[in-house]
């Protein structure tokens, strides 16, 4: 691509410039030969690299091939580790470049609002600065290999139910101080290539078609310049997506949207100009990729498995670890129980599902430390139901074994993109072979596979747990090396574990439906409730145990009082007191001591890892600017801090604060008008130690204006946003969708997919919009027949009828 931009979009066609707004299939871009414009290749992410290879004659969502299968989001997040995240963005970026993949699709940098949603798995934390800081990361290792990333999912899609339509409705100060910091942080810092929106509505509007969203926030206010891809089908009204910034459609919709780009440049509805600017973003990603390319590149393989076993080991957190039963001495006799310890669980399922190039397994690693060992399965990976013969074996292998190590935790089948979970329970033959291994041998250490936590009933019974998340490929080897002490854990929390289910905050108000869901926790989410609500948790936010101990000592501040606009500098001395080399990972948060406003009794706002050797130390040193004082203030539409005091607290977690000071902040914007809710909504400067019972009076305050009705009203129109659950209640809606259902359900068991993929297709089926049933069925449903069937649905049988079977007989 010599041609210089501007020349090229002046000498393209109408046509030619709405063609290249959507994507070309699945996952690759159109291109323009005539022009000379290549068609790049996209490619999810973020873990690893998944390329289908299916077809209709080889269906199949494992078809792909085999790549390096990273650890998940919510593992490397407890790593807390800029570089390791640089390191492994590193290897992804090389992978890419070897298959001639321009862009990978991630990273995924939603908060987890709730520890429900099924794909907590594929991202970072409930913490914005700790996401927005580890993405940056991600994405600097990834683009500087010359491979781009794409930013997702903007904004506020924080559950897999209905997310194809529902509406989040969350306040501005919300949205801004949790939900899209995260973003801010990694466009502000990283610049990823793309960015990426969401399916979900944004209080009211597709973020597809979100002004508000995609340019004055994105791009005006954070100077985001690239291009804004649609995810998969989440484009609702194209025209109205490409003027609030949308630029590209994916994937295919088959010219449908193209021509309707066409006919609104002709008919004057929509400004040419509009188009030309996004075609210029577009063409500098693709002149940037078209460049970049390296077709003979290589990379080794094994290499890339020796970053994964790192990173793997390094996000491994300890959570428990009674008279230090770890590290494992290499004379013990060891029974390993649990299918998971020869049948891992490393990966999450649904778009970032990788085929791994090698996998280890943990029993297998184990006996290369020593030959000392058992191993009895515990549980049939088939069933939730427990197996009391397989109970008894392990018991036995139990008995005889000084340690017990159990691997446990969550099966495939239960957290998914397009899926939640309903409880945080382990499966019960996993929870009771525990219980019942711990009665028999006291020296049970648990090592737990899943992408978000899970409740620990037994976990007074055991001696020690590790947490390892979906450790990817090499998840296996890691965990031996930490259990055999050959690695020092030093992994912490990325979120908090509460005790059950219920205490999280959003609890009742999680995940909403069928229109709407409400974040009625406002600012409350993970530790900045528990904390502020003085609620016990199980392990909370920043929490990890090590093999050493360390010491904090000589916090000190530069200047203890400064203006808001001015920077501030922190720094402590951390020592290792231990006898094990290791790394600390140091926290610091900031309190409001004096704030008019409702505030989180703490907030982070600067971490750094530090690896140690016995006895040795080093200075840790932090730079605190505005922002790290600040809250959103919506009178103003700015950041905003309140003159006064603020605390600066240096931890080894949320709440083990080892080393306090004072600063004094004096604002810039003296008249800034506070926000005041104390009349209307008490609640939030006051949260209650029960229950987190939020009014909708106390939600309206906070949202400022009135509350979107949460569901359909009688007599309301069919949509293409109605999902095929919502069409069951009429007639004609109800026969299309025994169809639709008879027919999917006689795919799935058709294909060879495993069963984890048949329930997650399956239970997807209600939650689908008619807008994306012709990019699901592959074009066999038409936007024809679904104007058909709308039109009979909406008590207008005949026309629908005639619209239908034109479509059927492909007329019109
Ligand atoms: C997911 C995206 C993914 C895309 C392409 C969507 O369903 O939400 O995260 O990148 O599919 O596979």
């Amino acid at each position: 691509m010599k041609q210089d931009t501007q020349e090229m979009i002046a000498s393209m066609t109408l046509e030619e410039k709405a063609s290249l707004c959507s994507g070309l299939d699945l996952f690759h871009l159109k291109g323009i030969d005539r022009l000379g414009i290549p068609s790049i290749s996209l490619s999810d992410g973020p873990h690893g690299l998944r390329i289908e290879t299916s077809d209709q004659n080889n269906p199949g969502f494992d078809k792909c091939i085999h790549t390096t299968s990273f650890p998940t989001a919510s593992a490397t997040a407890s790593s807390w580790d800029r570089n390791l995240m640089f390191e492994v963005g590193r290897a992804l970026g090389a992978e890419c470049l070897h298959e001639e993949v321009a862009i990978i699709l991630g990273p995924g940098v939603n908060i987890k609002r709730s520890p429900r949603c099924g794909r907590n798995f594929e991202y970072i934390s409930e913490d914005p600065y700790l996401t927005g800081e580890l993405a940056s990361s991600l994405i600097e290792g990834v683009q500087t290999m010359g491979v781009g990333t794409s930013l997702k999912h903007f904004a506020a899609n924080n559950q897999e139910y209905r997310r194809m339509t529902i509406d989040s409705i969350v306040d501005e100060r919300t949205l801004r101080e949790i939900y899209l910091t995260g973003f801010e942080l990694a466009v502000k810092k990283a610049h990823p290539w793309t960015v990426m929106c969401s399916y979900n509505q944004v209080n009211g509007t597709f973020a597809s078609e979100h002004e508000h969203l995609l340019t004055r926030i994105l791009r005006d206010e954070w100077g985001f310049n690239g291009p804004v891809i649609s995810d998969w089908g989440a484009c609702d009204d194209r025209v109205a997506g490409l003027k609030a910034g949308l630029d590209l459609e994916m994937p295919s919709s088959a010219g449908v949207n193209d021509f309707k780009i066409v006919k609104a440049v002709r008919e004057g509805t929509l400004d040419e100009a509009v188009l030309d600017r996004t075609l210029g973003r577009l063409l500098e990603i693709i002149k940037t990729a078209a460049e970049n390319r390296q077709p003979d590149y290589t990379y080794n393989v094994t290499s890339h498995h020796v970053i994964a076993r790192q990173a793997a080991a390094e996000s491994i957190v300890m959570l428990k670890n009674e008279d230090g039963i770890l590290p494992l001495k290499m004379g013990d006799n060891i029974a390993v129980i649990g299918a998971f310890a020869v049948h891992p669980r490393y990966r999450g399922g649904g778009s970032s599902q990788v085929n791994p190039c090698r996998l280890e397994k943990a029993y297998c690693e184990l006996i290369k430390y020593t030959s000392n060992i058992a191993f009895s399965k515990g549980y049939d990976q088939k069933t939730d139901v427990p197996d009391e013969a397989l109970i008894r074996d392990a018991c036995a292998a139990a008995m005889c074994a000084d340690v017990t190590v159990v691997f446990a935790g969550l099966p495939e089948s239960y957290e998914s993109e397009g899926l939640d979970r309903e409880h945080l329970r382990l499966p019960e033959s996993h929870n009771m072979l525990i219980s019942r291994v711990a009665e028999v041998n006291p020296n049970t250490i648990v090592v737990l596979s899943n992408g978000a936590p899970v409740e620990m009933p037994w976990i007074d019974e055991v001696k020690a747990v590790l947490e390892g998340y979906l450790g990817g490929q090499a998840g296996g080897g890691a965990a031996a090396d930490v259990l055999f002490g050959m690695v020092n854990p030093s992994g912490k929390l990325a979120e908090t574990f509460a005790l059950n289910m219920e205490d999280y905050p959003s609890a009742r108000y999680f995940p909403g439906g069928p229109k709407t869901v409400e974040y009625r926790e406002g600012i409350y989410v993970g530790y900045r409730y528990f904390d502020t609500a003085k609620k016990a948790v199980l392990f909370p936010f920043g929490y990890g145990l090590s093999y050493t101990t360390f010491a904090y000592s000589d916090l000190t501040i530069d200047n203890r009082r400064i203006r808001d606009d001015q920077e501030v500098k922190v720094s402590i001395t951390i020592k290792n007191t231990g006898t094990e080399a290791g790394a600390e990972v140091v926290q610091l948060y900031v309190k409001d001591v004096e704030s008019t406003i409702f505030r989180p009794e703490k907030e982070l706002k600067g971490f750094d890892k530090v690896f140690l050797q016995p006895g040795e130390e080093n200075q840790v040193e932090f730079t605190l600017d505005k922002r790290s004082f600040a809250y959103y203030n919506v009178n103003i539409a700015d950041w905003h801090v309140e003159s006064g005091a603020f605390e600066i607290l240096i931890g080894s977690s949320s709440v083990d604060i080892r080393a306090r000071d004072k600063v004094w902040v004096e604002t810039t914007k003296p008249d800034a008008p506070v926000p005041d809710l104390r009349q209307t909504a008490p609640i939030y400067y006051n949260l209650p130690a029960g229950d987190m019972v939020i009014d909708e009076q106390s939600l309206k305050a906070l949202y400022g204006k009135e509350l979107p009705q949460n569901r359909r009203l009688p007599g309301e129109a069919y949509t293409i946003n109605s999902t095929l659950g919502d069409i069951k209640d009429n007639f004609f809606g109800k026969l299309f969708y025994n169809v639709i259902q008879g027919n999917s359900h006689k795919t799935i068991l058709e294909n060879e997919e495993g069963e984890p993929q048949k329930i997650l297709t399956a239970s997807m089926i209600d939650d689908l919009p008619l807008r994306s049933l012709p990019m699901f069925s592959n074009r066999f449903i038409t936007e024809g027949t679904v104007d058909g069937l709308l039109l009979m649905m909406n008590k207008r049988p005949l026309t629908g009828l005639i619209r239908l079977s034109a479509a059927l007989l492909k007329i019109g």
